[in-house]
């Protein structure tokens, strides 16, 4: 399983879609010690597209077959989410290091499936929350260790995906909104909140874009109210359409201070003209958060190279899964859900 150091770790992607795409070229062209050696889609052509794109080696429809291939030492699971489990096990025990995209499970079962098969195959397994790796938000975390605003007392965190959204409702899987989209915000307020952990959950969502796909199950606006066991309250919004751009923000309010992170202002460029001040904001995650992806997959490749725990790792999933699973309870049954009391199924 340990990797050479003098050798650069060979990867391959599962699944080829948008952010597969965007995880490819970067392991293929920013990761120093990386090498992109394949891609994995079941759907005949994807994993040809991007192979060859990128000058990847080996294209293939078969998961199991790149698994097995000796020149791979880890994969980036970029597959949806409902898949992400059984993958991330069908890797460890392929003897694979594993970085997998968000939500590692959606199932607290599968949570601690994921993590027993990586650990039981001495193998790295990192999460894709790449906020972590946001130069603002890293910084933010240092000043909190640093305690330069003191106790933490009030956070929160939002994501508005940038619009107009033009999705399908019918063909977003149930209840996406807290575990693909604020699943991000819920680990940024355990991040800001280092050693704490979340103890009660409210949450309110709606279908504010798409009103006519409420009464099938879709929501595309939420916020969460979350208390931790240090005594901080903090907040989570998101919503699927903010008109003017991707938007990721986050604030730590503490006895001594307050930080914040985070902009929806893609450069630092402001224009003054004769219709006021205007700055660029990003259009896509890919954009916006370009360096914290780039810094989470360096950060993945030392962790497989130097044999060090993740940054962000397998438990850290579980605990923003778990927030999730009880701001979904909390939707169904309207009351505010100790996270404590969630079974496996994430059901109280
Ligand atoms: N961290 C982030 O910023 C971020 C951003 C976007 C998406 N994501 C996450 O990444 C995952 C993929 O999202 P996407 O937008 O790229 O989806 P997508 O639908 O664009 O791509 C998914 C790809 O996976 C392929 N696939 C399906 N089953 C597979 C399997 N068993 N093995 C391998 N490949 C399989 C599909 O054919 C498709 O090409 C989701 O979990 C999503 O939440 C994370």
């Amino acid at each position: 399983m340990a990797v050479d150091r003098s050798e650069v770790v060979g990867i391959a992607v599962l699944g080829a879609g948008r952010i597969g795409a965007n995880h490819a070229e970067i392991v293929a062209r920013r990761v120093p010690g990386a090498a992109l050696r394949a891609v994995a889609d079941p759907v005949p052509g994807a994993a040809d597209r991007l192979a060859g794109e990128l000058g990847a080696p080996t294209a293939s429809t078969d998961i199991q077959e790149t698994l097995r291939r000796d020149d791979v030492d880890a994969v980036v699971i970029s597959a949806p989410a409902r898949s992400h489990t059984d993958l991330v096990v069908a890797a460890a025990e392929a003897g694979k290091h594993v970085f997998v995209e968000k939500p590692m499970a959606v199932t607290l079962e599968d949570a601690d499936r994921a993590i027993a098969a990586a650990r039981a195959a001495g193998v790295t397994l990192q999460v894709g929350f790449n906020r972590r790796f946001a130069p603002g938000f890293a910084a933010a975390r240092r000043a909190v260790d640093e305690g330069r605003i003191g106790t933490p007392q009030l956070l929160r965190s939002l994501t508005r995906d940038p619009g107009p959204w033009g999705g399908d409702p019918s063909r977003v899987p149930p209840w996406t909104v807290f575990l693909e989209t604020l699943i991000h915000d819920f680990d940024t307020l355990c991040f800001l909140n280092p050693g704490a952990a979340p103890v009660r959950v409210h949450a309110m969502a709606d279908a504010l874009i798409r009103p006519e796909a409420r009464d099938d199950g879709f929501l595309d606006t939420a916020v969460v109210t979350i208390a931790f066991d240090n005594g901080a309250l903090a907040t989570a919004e998101a919503n699927f359409s903010a008109l003017y751009g991707y938007d990721v923000r986050g604030e730590v309010f503490g006895s001594g201070g307050m930080i914040t992170a985070g902009t929806a202002a893609s450069s630092d460029m402001t224009l003054y003209d004769a219709r006021g001040i205007t700055v660029d904001t990003a259009r896509r995650d890919t954009d916006l958060l370009r360096e914290a992806y780039i810094g989470e997959f360096t950060a993945f490749v030392s962790s497989v190279r130097d044999s060090t725990p993740a940054l962000v790792g397998g438990s850290d999933a579980r605990v923003a899964l778990s927030i999730a699973l009880a701001a979904i309870e909390s939707v169904r049954s309207g009351a505010t859900v100790t996270v404590a009391d969630l079974d496996s199924d994430g059901v109280r």
